[in-house]
């Protein structure tokens, strides 16, 4: 208790310098450079078993000059982490930050002591191991730290990788591999001149969250990837902490979604855009068989209005303003594209009329967001107070009220669930399939079907909007 009080102090004096900073710099936000920075993709680095060591390094995120960073095995994004369902899964996480961290394993499902409880950090120094088995469907989940209060920082400082998960369900489809499948980490920071990663939320960040007015892809700025003209596989997540995506591409052309949170869906379903909220990930098929080598067509974020106040710094700094995410080069042919399978997987449905209780989580902030502000059910976040009891196996229908003006993209661990309705209107595709994480626009009401079934233990459940969840946008959920 006495370390994380001192934490917290520590916390509270680095970031009222920061916030000063910050404040000086923010008339220093360089967006103009955006568009001409264009840079090759990077591709982190694969990681199958070993150690993943929590350190600060320096990186070069705009060309010209070097950031630094806090990662994941010294690079942003972290390496991508790769496994079979039903392999154990092992690293050894060891902490060579100056602060507290943890890694949370989003999307799989593992034993409580495993799962990175915001109250379980490592002390600097620290190494812990961790070890579960994959339960998990084929999928696209991913990995970040998950400590009480500072997941904000360190998540946007470049602590973030991929946890891809294959199985033999999915082998046997023949999507898109090798070169031709492509994980794509959406994020967005502030462009400061200084090129620094400063991370100064003031009261309005706090309400719409850390908003930045540059798209990095796999943590690279303007990004370019060369491609042939031929079928792709791109699996997105959105790792901002506060960004909402609207994913379209420049020429109209299609996404054909073919999983969501939890892996595959039953079938893909074809779409002009797609929301992604941040903690969302989405996996898609992408025809480019008509693109003629020399030209390009850029992934980018299509303008929206409604996402929530999101003023943050203003210009692109605002939730729902257009940008550019990747512009894909295609320079050369490929094969032909073949029919889109018909059929994907077999997807369980969980029926909501079987459910043995109901639940109603309420999200609410107020103005000024300051201690208190963010809220489930009246109750900002207490590491030692458990706020709902569940029981393994029960199948249950949790009803996600947003009763405020901004977005909250609402997450569970130890769980999947399936979205049964919204009340602002239909589905999208995002919200079919396997879900861990939801989108509640402002005063939306949305409802899945849930059953927790692997194993008890103390879990969260919580805003993925970053600087929500550390302003106390959270519940302790204990499932016994
Ligand atoms: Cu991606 Cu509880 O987090
Ligand atoms: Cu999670
Ligand atoms: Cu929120």
């Amino acid at each position: 208790m006495s370390a994380d009080r001192r934490e917290f102090l520590t916390l509270l004096g680095s970031s009222a310098v920061a916030a000063c900073v910050g404040r000086s710099s923010a008339a220093a936000l360089d967006s103009a450079s955006q568009a001409d920075s264009v840079g090759p993709l990077r591709t982190p680095a694969a990681l199958g078993a070993g150690e993943l060591a929590a350190m600060p390094a320096e990186q070069q995120v705009w060309p010209g000059s070097t950031t630094r960073l806090l990662t994941f095995g010294g690079s942003y994004p972290g390496p991508t982490l790769r496994a079979q369902a039903g392999d154990r899964f092992a690293v050894r996480v060891v902490n060579r930050l100056a602060e507290p961290t943890n890694v949370h394993w989003h999307g799989l499902v593992a034993p409580a002591q495993m799962d990175g409880h915001p109250a379980d950090a490592l002390s600097p120094g620290a190494v812990r191991d961790y070890t579960f088995p994959i339960a998990q469907r084929a999928g696209t989940y991913w990995y970040h730290p998950h400590v009480d209060g500072t997941t904000g920082r360190q998540v946007y400082s470049g602590m973030a990788g991929f946890f891809l998960v294959a199985d033999a369900e999915e082998s046997r489809l023949g999507l898109p591999a090798g070169e031709r499948e492509v994980a794509l980490l959406l994020q967005d920071r502030r462009s400061y001149r200084d090129r620094s990663f400063t991370y100064a939320p003031g009261p309005m960040d706090v309400l719409s969250g850390y908003l930045g007015d540059a798209a990095l892809v796999n943590g690279v700025p303007g990004a370019a990837l060369p491609l042939a003209a031929a079928l792709y596989r791109f699996r997105f997540l959105n790792g901002s902490n506060a960004r909402i995506f609207r994913l379209g591409f420049s020429d109209g052309r299609v996404l054909h979604v073919i999983g969501t949170d939890g892996g595959l869906l039953d079938r893909p379903m074809a779409a002009a855009s797609v929301d992604l909220g941040p903690g969302e990930r989405l996996d898609a098929l992408i025809d480019l068989s008509d693109v003629v080598p020399g030209r390009s067509v850029w992934l980018r974020s299509l303008a929206f209005a409604g996402g929530g106040m999101g003023m943050g710094m203003g210009g692109l700094a605002t939730q729902g303003a257009p940008m550019e995410l990747l512009r894909l080069d295609v320079d050369r042919l490929g094969p032909l594209t073949p029919p889109l399978p018909a059929r994907l997987v077999t997807l369980e449905r969980l029926d909501p009329s079987r459910a043995v209780a109901t639940r109603r989580f309420v999200f609410e902030m107020t103005m000024p967001p300051f201690a208190g502000g963010a809220r489930i059910n009246g109750r900002s976040f207490s590491p030692s107070r458990v706020d709902e009891r569940v029981r393994l196996g029960d199948l249950e229908v949790w009803e996600f009220v947003n009763a405020s003006n901004e977005s909250h993209p609402v997450h569970v661990h130890a769980a999947s669930f399936q979205v049964i309705s919204r009340s602002r209107g239909g589905l999208g595709p995002q919200d079919l399939g396997w879900k861990d994480t939801v989108l509640t626009w402002p005063g939306e009401t949305v409802r899945v079907a849930i059953r927790f079934s692997h194993y008890p233990g103390l879990y969260v459940l919580h805003c993925h909007n970053l600087e929500h969840e550390d302003a106390g946008m959270m519940l302790n959920v204990e499932v016994e």
